[in-house]
């Protein structure tokens, strides 16, 4: 299927990634305005990585969410399978650029728990902190309000790589990962059915070694299995991708505004 006949993504571009955190910041605040005029209670999960860094520190600048923080869930697209202050662990990551600058109580926040020895139990447990708090219905994949994600160079996206057979998960909503090509090699990841319930979806993809898989996921052919990005297809509307200059040079096909 060529790009055209997907349903396209919303594309923002600023001008370097400090902007693009920026804009990300505003998308957390618009996300979280609608999430609690409608529900009175915000579930995000943040993505793992390096670039959400930035973002995460551009969120604890908003004033607008201080009214925010008390009725907001904080969860994990994805864990490495290392212990929680290990420097690989993004829950440290967010520990250090966001949850230690908001006012968020524990139970608030939500650590996927991949340091655990049983990796398909812990996967099971997360799953039940999903569906007591998000599942519209039994069976049903539990709906968060945003969900962050980073785009690996490989067109990976969580801990969904290519290939694996975790991309075809329909009837879970957190899966093991145990032959991860990047270290470490056993992780935690929401499976597809939980990222496309999502009400909003949010790529954050910065930096010019990002510029070649971005213009291959949003322009090449839809290929999900070797490009798990491309399989992130929540409703119409509901995924936006926000890139920096440098991440958006090579595009020549997609719709975009500025950030
Ligand atoms: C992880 C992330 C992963 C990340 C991409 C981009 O745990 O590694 O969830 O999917 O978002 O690899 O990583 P960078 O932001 O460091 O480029």
């Amino acid at each position: 299927m060529s790009a055209a006949l997907r349903a396209q993504p919303h594309v923002l571009v600023a001008a370097d990634a400090a902007a693009a955190a920026q804009a990300a910041a505003r998308l957390w605040v618009d996300t979280v305005k609608n999430a609690l005029a409608a529900r009175g209670v915000f579930h995000v999960a943040l993505a793992g990585g390096s670039t959400p860094r930035e973002v995460h520190r551009a969120v604890t600048g908003q004033p607008d969410l201080d009214f925010a923080w008390h009725r907001t869930h904080v969860y994990w697209g994805d864990e490495r399978a290392v212990p929680p202050h290990d420097p690989r662990s993004n829950y440290k990551m967010a520990e250090e650029t966001l949850l230690d600058g908001v006012p968020l109580m524990a139970s608030q926040v939500h650590r996927m728990p991949a340091d655990a020895e049983d990796l398909d139990a812990a996967a099971r447990a997360y799953a039940a902190t999903l569906v007591a708090a998000l599942a519209p219905q039994p069976h049903a994949a539990p709906i968060l309000d945003l969900i962050w994600l980073g785009l690996g160079t490989d067109g990976h996206t969580a801990s969904l790589f290519p290939g694996s057979p975790a991309l075809h998960v329909r009837d879970r909503w957190v899966q093991a990962v145990t032959d991860a090509p990047f270290d470490p090699p056993r992780r935690l990841t929401l499976t597809l059915p939980v990222l496309c319930a999502a009400r909003r979806v949010a790529v954050i993809a910065t930096g010019r070694e990002k510029a070649d898989i971005a213009r291959t996921v949003l322009e090449g052919d839809y290929a999900p299995d070797r490009l798990p990005m491309q399989a992130v297809r929540p409703a119409p509307g509901r995924l936006i991708w926000i890139m920096d200059d440098a991440a958006a040079e090579k595009l020549t096909r997609t719709a975009r505004a500025r950030a």
